[in-house]
């Protein structure tokens, strides 16, 4: 045999699997290979035009993996997708265009592909830092190619109020903008607010149309975008901008630098409600986020609404408060047709039934949630905080202080337990006060999380294979103008060398 041939039929398909990530459910490469396989013209069978092999291969899926599943088949010069719904041929779309932009072997192949979990997401905190709808924008097509589907937008906090609320205009005129471009820079100046028009005033927010822009946006790449509005914690700024229903003291006067709503106050609710009605009526997602992470209570405990509002419930605890809030606006949102979702605090004192909820004090929450019936997202700050360093503390910008290495982040298993909706990433911003930051602190650690979200659990998942294969994205993504982490300069340390804690911490030594 001539030994091009050889090459091109017998080993090159042995050698050489696909580089894409996520890696697929299936890819197997044809027996016979030609030069340039790839990229040749797209045909689409979608629905009940499908293959019955198709159809029978996928009818024991779940409905949310049926949606996204699809089939590629590349022929020299052709290129055939099967797809149930214009969201699967979508997906395929996307895998196809990385293998153009980043498989480094393109072989004519078949792919057999569907999503392991159904939420697949990102986080990006808006209040720190307001970031703007071209970045989101930006980030919303990173998802699409990595096969991401969920946006979770953390949208009001201490540090900014940031979304548009034509009843109650007060919380972006008096808490968008503040005085401190960094976090720290604000806080060390005791939390000022100021007008838009205050000389270097450090602000802004997104008007109801830019939301439904962006929402838009999103949908038209099978990405839903769910909205944070915190409570009860984490809303120092809407105290101050409503000091009439924070929490009083002693002497009857407003806490307006409280961290926490008043649940004592009817005010209270008749804000929150208001606000959600138009929340809800802007985003089109099942799901809105209500925070309830770090509420402090500590004012709870003085405000005399508060402890008549737990003498009229019979509380013996402060902090039933707190589940007296987020009870009643989880309940408020179900006769809305909504599903609350809530950090894992919200757990400790009691949910409506329905509630999902986001495991972020590691794993433990989200296990128990599942445990006792809730949905779950995964987000556990030791392995998917991205606002965490990805290398040595001396050789990377300010973060925050545990070791989450690209290698780290591939390590985590959200786990087969059927009440895991899936994993997401959260990017803190405290401690990145620009775009190119951001995009720095998510990429390649975003690859990571699309593969874990997409990829078998059955998968072995090795970091020094994911490694070269991840690098390959990284191009991609930088001739695409992102700015990432440079993968090149990563110690030994981050890439797998790190010494753990007896809790199992990381340790990431200043040096
Ligand atoms: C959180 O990181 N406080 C959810
Ligand atoms: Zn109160």
């Amino acid at each position: 045999m001539h030994i091009r041939t050889l090459f091109f039929i017998i080993l090159l398909p042995i050698l050489l699997t696909s580089s894409i990530i996520p890696r697929p459910v299936e890819y197997t490469p044809a027996a016979r290979q030609y030069k340039d396989c790839a990229l040749g013209r797209v045909r689409v069978r979608t629905d009940r035009r499908c293959t019955k092999e198709f159809r029978e291969r996928t009818a024991a899926l779940p409905e949310f993996a049926r949606r996204e599943a699809y089939e590629i088949r590349i022929f020299p010069g052709r290129t055939c997708i099967q797809a149930l719904t214009p969201e699967g041929e979508f997906r395929a779309r996307q895998t196809l265009r990385k293998i153009a932009l980043a498989d480094t072997s393109k072989l004519c192949c078949t792919i057999f592909d569907y999503p392991r979990y159904e939420h697949r997401g990102l986080m990006i905190d808006e209040s720190r830092s307001f970031k703007g709808k071209e970045f989101l924008r930006k980030q919303i097509d990173a998802m699409a190619l990595l096969g991401l589907n969920r946006l979770h937008l953390h949208l009001t906090d201490a540090a900014g109020w940031r979304i548009e609320i034509k009843s109650n205009p007060e919380l972006t005129r008096k808490a968008a903008w503040r005085l401190g471009t960094l976090y720290a820079e604000w806080e060390g100046k005791g939390y000022p607010f100021a007008s838009e028009d205050t000389p270097g005033a450090y602000g802004g927010y997104y008007s109801q149309e830019d939301l439904r822009e962006i929402v838009a946006y999103a949908a038209e790449r099978y990405i839903e975008v769910i909205p944070e509005i915190e409570m009860p914690g984490h809303s120092m700024e809407v105290n101050r901008t409503f000091p009439e229903i924070a929490c009083k003291d002693s002497t009857g006067r407003s806490r307006n630098f409280s961290w926490d709503l008043c649940p004592g106050n009817e005010g209270t609710f008749k804000l929150l409600e208001d606000i959600l009605t138009e929340v809800i009526s802007i985003f089109p997602c099942r799901y809105v986020h209500i925070g309830g992470d770090e509420a402090v209570m500590k004012d709870w405990g003085e405000c005399v609404n508060c402890r008549r509002r737990m003498q009229e419930e019979g509380f013996t605890e402060v902090r039933q408060l707190q589940g007296y809030l987020v009870g009643r606006i989880a309940r408020w949102l179900s006769a809305h047709g909504r599903t609350a979702v809530g950090w894992d605090e919200i757990l400790e004192t009691g949910i409506p039934g329905d509630a999902v909820v986001m495991s972020w004090r590691g794993s433990a929450g989200g296990k128990k949630a599942a445990a006792l019936g809730h949905k779950v997202i995964m987000s556990p700050n030791t392995h998917c905080y991205f606002d965490y360093y990805q290398d040595l503390i001396r050789k990377e910008p300010l973060a925050v202080g545990e070791l989450t290495s690209l290698h780290w982040v591939y390590t985590y298993d959200p786990g087969d337990d059927p009440m895991i909706m899936g994993l997401q990433a959260n990017l803190w911003c405290e401690k990145v006060p620009t775009t190119s930051h951001a995009e720095y602190m998510l990429y390649p650690r975003l690859f990571a999380i699309s593969e874990i979200g997409w990829t078998p659990g059955s998968y072995k998942r090795d970091p020094e294979e994911f490694r070269p294969r991840a690098r390959t994205l990284l191009d991609v993504f930088r001739d695409l103008g992102y700015n990432t982490f440079d993968m090149d300069t990563e110690t030994d340390f981050a890439r797998g060398g790190f010494r753990r804690t007896q809790k199992g911490e990381i340790i990431n030594p200043a040096f």
